[in-house]
């Protein structure tokens, strides 16, 4: 009769220390699972995507690059600088901002390729657009706001076609998303503006 207790109590300490056990390395195995799953996804999202924006009728491909998009032209003279990044923020060299604007009377050049052209990051991800100041025109019953239109994207990479507006333009409605308003300096009579773009890239996942 002792040796029958004995077994039961053996028997009973061990299916306890099983259950123990077993379930210390199923909630340990979940917290490391949920763990990475949260790194992996702030790795993949902490830079969020730049909103995408209509490409609009006066897009032309072909424009050749450029030095400065304003050359020889009337304006307000423009600087914008920036970063072009993936979803991870690293910058990304050689991406191409194709970029085509209204000059300072509302009008695009649709024979030729004056406010039309392309600019590439550098080693930094880094880029310079040097323009002038759009003016705002009217399209059809509607009037846009001054804008930049531009298409960024690297060699083989997906394409954001999207637009940056200027902050305190009074023809800004609810339309135009507030995350593509830049805001705007006077240095001594040149605007200036930065704008960080995050696309996405394939590439990225291959770091
Ligand atoms: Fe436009």
């Amino acid at each position: 009769m002792k040796n029958n207790n004995f077994l039961i109590i053996i028997g009973l300490v061990a299916i306890i220390s099983f259950t123990i056990t077993f379930y210390s390395i199923t909630a340990f195995a979940q917290s490391t699972n949920q763990t990475s799953t949260l790194q992996s996804h702030q790795q993949n999202s902490f830079c969020k995507l730049t909103e995408s924006d209509m490409l609009g009728p006066f897009y032309k491909e072909g424009a050749p690059f450029k030095q400065r998009l304003g050359e020889g032209v009337e304006g307000e003279r423009l600087i914008i600088t920036g970063k072009v990044m993936d979803t991870r923020c690293q910058p990304i060299k050689d991406a191409i901002l194709d970029v085509w604007q209204a000059n300072s009377t509302g009008e695009y050049d649709n024979n030729g390729f004056t406010l039309r052209g392309k600019v590439q990051t550098n080693n930094n991800g880094t880029y310079i657009i040097d323009t002038i100041v759009p003016k705002e025109y009217a399209a059809g019953d509607i009037n846009r706001p001054s804008h930049i239109h531009l298409k960024v994207g690297a060699p083989n990479q997906p394409t954001l076609t999207t637009q940056l507006y200027f902050e305190g333009d009074p023809y800004l409605t609810d339309m135009e998303d507030k995350s593509l308003v830049m805001k705007v300096i006077d240095e001594n009579g040149t605007k200036k503006a930065n704008f960080d773009f995050v696309i996405e890239h394939y590439n990225q996942y291959e770091k």
